[in-house]
This record gives structure tokens, C-alpha cells and sequence, in this order.
């Protein structure tokens, strides 16, 4: 009797909880409704974006998000979609605008929007082939064709990653493995690389253990590229010592002038010498669907293990990044762990699955946002996009120096460094100057730039790889400098 009443207590309770968690399945008249919500915010966003300010600057930027804290009970999409268009889209930069020319910018395709969306309803799982054959199918088909850009053999293979940084933990991991360094090694172990490679080479050796390996920065050229003999020495220096070279990064396109490393050259170094050759080609890797990029980092299908950015150079939203390694036994051999608990997934199901070869294990579905604009799309505008970029940046890079300016090198590939320094300044106040001119241009906000340090010159950069940059945006960062080249000499 007591059983029975407990046994319809539950039962009543069940039911109960059921219908209070109802609110996460939405039915389709429900999902119509936030659907046409967030498809009009979007398509508010997206009206402006050409006139939109490429940084917005306001003050406390985002704090009215905390004077909604997360309740009990929910709120409206509209009070909830109105929260995030002014305390998170607006302030700040937007990498979405083509004005966006700081730092490297981002892309965004409408396409991988769509993606995104459909990888999230479907919640497909692409780590496991056995539970996700479909994309990890569509995840290894988009790996092989970056490694046909690339110019991989057939036993090449690698992952998709959220971005640069894991993907080099992932190559350096790989590395480290692949060359049996122990603990006890790694005093005596020695990378190289430039004063130009990104800080997340350093950060990946330090994740991975590598914290006391020795680090040479070769000496650069003054197009701020490595020096193949340079290199040489500091080998032949180190082998003198009995020390062991072990890991060679090249850079195909550098963060701060978008340089690109003599990869032939350092390729036949790094063979010679049995080092591991890695190239960092998160900015620069797209550029290879062009034959100014095939020209420029000829040697890359030498590289031992390579990195590309396609939120950076295939312009797809923040949280793709592509490590490919030309011995995929080696990528799985530094990766591939198992627990009790998938033993009904056969070990090998003849496609390699990429929790076997990255960092990861669950992860969301990126395969779908970089198939589904390339299926679309195919590679043509892509290839017409870059190619703009290019051109841009050399046309750029002429018109800022009739303005006054001093530049840099001509770009190897889209980032032009620049830099006010009329003769019989000081290194102090050109300094000084360039900044101003920086921080006017944020509070302006029509196109939002960033700066480097370069042999301790304050150096402006402008870094056209926006789909959304083109030859409009470019005459008006002109115009604005053009403007404040008057105001300083004036
Ligand atoms: C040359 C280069 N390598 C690596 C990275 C790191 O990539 P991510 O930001 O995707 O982690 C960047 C980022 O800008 C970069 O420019």
C-alpha cells in the first residue's frame, strides 16, 4: 500500500517537473517566434554594418548586462535581444565591419551564421566516428582539402581546432612526441624562431611542458624575415655546445607586418639538420588559394606540421583554426586516448576520428561552418577576395606614403606598417605622435587601426582581410590620415 502511494507520488512528480521544464523544447509556433526575433536582429545589424563605426566607444562598455542578473524565471526576447544589441554588439570593436583593420580581423559569413544554427539544432556529434560518421566524414573531406592547398601527401591529416593557439599546442604537442623528448631532455633541447613569431608558439611550449627548452630568436632581415643563415649558425653554435636543435617555426605571415619566412630555404635547413619544421601560417594560409600566396610561401609542403586560421583568412567567425601535420601517425600517436566507457566504438573504423587527434574531445560541430559557404560558394570568390586584399594593401601602402608617411617594407601579403616621422623629430615624440593619431582615429571610429612596436618605433598597422574591406574603406582611412597629417604639420 505504502509502495503504491510513493510509486504515484513519484509518478505525480515526474510529471510535474516535466511539464515545468517544458520551456526548453520550444514548440513550432514558440520557435517561429524567437526564430523571426533573432533573424530581425540580425538583419539589424547587418543593415548597418556598412556605416556602422568600426569601434564604438561608450562608457562602461557592457556593465547594464549585470543589472539583469540570470533569475528564476526568464525574460522576453525582445527586453533580452535589446540587452545584448547595446551592452555586447555595440561597444567596442566590431570585426564584422570591412573598417576593421586592427590587429588581424575577422571575417564572419552569413553562411557560417546558417552553419552554426544548423549544427546546433542537429547537435550532431563530430568527435567519434562511430557516433558521428557524418561529420567527422565532413570534418576529415575539409582537412584534406587544406592539405591539397598546402600541397600534403595522402598520409597527411590533422583537426579542426577553435583557433591558432590550440592548433599549435596541438602541432607542438606532436613535436615533442614525435621526437621522444623526456623530461630530461629538455634543458638541452632548442627552438627556433624570430623576434616576429606569435607569443602563442612560446605559450604552447610552456602548456606542453616545454617551459625549459632553450629558445633562439634568429636575427630577421629588414623585411622582418627570418635569415636562413642566421639560422645555420645558431644550429651549428648549438650542436658545438652538444645541445640538440629540435623545432624550427617559420612564420607565413607574421602578426605584426605580415612577413613571410623564407620557407624553402629553412625547410632544406630543417631537413638537413632532422629538426621539426613548423610554419604558422594562421594569418597567411589562405592565401594560398591565390598565386601571389602560392608564390610566397612556396616550401610550405615541406613543413613537418602547419596551422591555419580560417577566422582569420577564410573569413569565417571567431573559433576555427586548422592543424595539419604531414604524418598523421604521429599527430595520433601524441593524441589518441581511450576510456572504458567507449568500448563499443570500434577502435578503428577506417576514418581517423578527431578526438584521436587533438586536445579535444567534445567540441561543437565546426566542420559544418567551413563546408557549408565553400559548398555554396565555392572557392572563386574567396580566391576574388583575397586577391582584392592584396591589391589593397599594395595600393594602400603607395598612397600613405605620398601622404607623408614613412612605411614599412611592400607588404608580402595585406598588412601595411606606417608611421608619421617628419625629419628632425625625435624617436620620443614621433612616438607620441603616432599614438595620437591612433587614439584619434579610435574616437572617430569610422575605421578602427592598431599599432606594433618596431625596433622601438611606435609603428601603425593597417591589415585590409575583411571580406567586407574594400577599395571604399581604404580611400577612407586615407582621407582620415590625410586629415591628421595636416592637423600634425600645420
Ligand atoms: C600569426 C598568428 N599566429 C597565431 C595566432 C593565434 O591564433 P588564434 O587567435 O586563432 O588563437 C595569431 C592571432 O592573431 C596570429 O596572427
Amino acid at each position: 500500500m505504502k509502495a503504491n502511494a510513493e510509486r504515484t507520488a513519484l509518478l505525480y512528480r515526474i510529471r510535474q517537473l516535466e511539464w515545468d521544464a517544458l520551456p526548453l523544447d520550444p514548440g513550432s509556433a514558440r520557435r517561429r517566434q524567437l526564430r523571426n526575433a533573432v533573424v530581425a536582429s540580425s538583419e539589424r545589424f547587418l543593415q548597418e554594418i556598412d556605416s556602422v563605426k568600426a569601434y564604438e566607444e561608450v562608457e562602461n562598455p557592457g556593465l547594464g548586462l549585470l543589472d539583469v542578473p540570470i533569475g528564476e524565471d526568464g525574460l522576453a526576447i525582445e527586453t533580452a535581444l535589446d540587452l545584448l544589441e547595446q551592452e555586447v554588439i555595440r561597444p567596442g570593436a566590431h570585426p564584422a565591419s570591412g573598417g576593421h583593420l586592427a590587429y588581424i580581423p575577422g571575417g564572419g559569413l552569413y553562411h557560417s551564421a546558417l552553419a552554426d544554427f544548423l549544427g546546433a539544432v542537429s547537435n550532431k556529434y563530430p568527435a567519434i566516428f562511430f557516433t558521428g560518421p557524418g561529420p567527422v566524414r565532413m570534418e576529415n573531406q575539409i582537412l584534406r582539402w587544406v592539405a591539397d592547398l598546402v600541397g600534403y601527401p595522402a598520409g597527411a591529416g590533422g583537426n579542426l581546432a577553435s583557433g591558432g593557439s590550440l592548433a599549435t599546442l596541438t602541432a607542438i604537442t606532436t613535436a615533442r612526441e614525435a621526437h621522444g623528448l623526456k623530461g630530461a631532455d629538455f634543458a638541452s633541447t632548442v627552438v627556433y624562431l624570430t623576434s616576429q613569431a606569435h607569443h602563442c608558439v612560446e605559450k604552447a611550449l610552456g602548456i606542453a611542458g616545454l617551459g625549459e627548452v632553450q629558445v633562439r630568436r634568429i636575427p630577421i632581415d629588414d623585411r622582418f624575415r627570418m635569415r636562413p643563415e642566421a639560422l645555420e649558425q645558431a644550429i651549428a653554435a648549438d650542436r658545438a655546445q652538444g645541445l640538440k636543435p629540435w623545432l624550427i617555426v617559420a612564420a607565413a605571415g607574421t602578426t605584426d607586418t605580415g612577413a613571410v619566412d623564407p620557407l624553402d630555404a629553412l625547410a632544406t635547413i630543417a631537413g638537413r639538420e632532422r629538426c621539426w619544421f613548423h610554419v604558422d601560417a594562421a594569418y597567411g594560409g589562405f592565401f594560398l588559394l591565390t598565386e601571389h600566396g602560392r608564390a610566397m610561401l612556396r616550401g610550405i609542403e615541406r613543413s613537418d606540421s602547419v596551422i591555419l586560421d580560417p577566422h582569420k583568412s577564410l573569413f569565417l567567425p571567431w573559433g576555427s583554426g586548422v592543424v595539419l601535420v604531414r604524418d598523421v601517425r604521429l599527430l595520433a600517436a601524441a593524441h589518441r586516448f581511450t576510456g572504458h566507457y567507449l568500448q563499443d566504438a570500434p577502435s578503428d573504423p577506417g576514418e581517423i576520428s578527431p578526438a584521436d587527434v587533438s586536445p579535444e574531445m567534445s567540441k561543437p560541430f565546426r566542420a559544418l561552418r567551413m563546408w557549408l559557404p565553400l559548398i555554396l560558394l565555392g572557392a572563386k570568390p574567396f580566391r576574388a577576395a583575397l586577391d582584392e586584399k592584396l591589391l589593397l594593401a599594395r595600393y594602400f601602402h603607395q598612397e600613405v606614403q605620398a601622404l607623408g608617411f614613412e612605411v614599412g617594407p611592400s607588404p608580402d601579403l595585406t598588412v601595411v606598417t606606417f608611421r608619421w616621422a617628419p625629419r628632425r623629430i625625435s624617436l620620443k615624440r614621433a612616438n607620441q605622435l603616432n599614438q595620437e593619431i591612433l587614439d584619434a582615429l579610435r574616437k572617430d571610429g569610422r575605421i578602427y587601426l592598431s599599432s606594433t612596436l618596431l625596433d622601438g618605433r611606435f609603428t601603425l598597422r593597417l591589415v585590409a582581410l575583411s571580406f567586407r574591406t574594400h577599395r571604399q574603406t581604404i580611400d577612407l582611412a586615407l582621407q582620415l590620415l590625410r586629415e591628421q597629417a595636416a592637423a600634425l604639420s600645420g
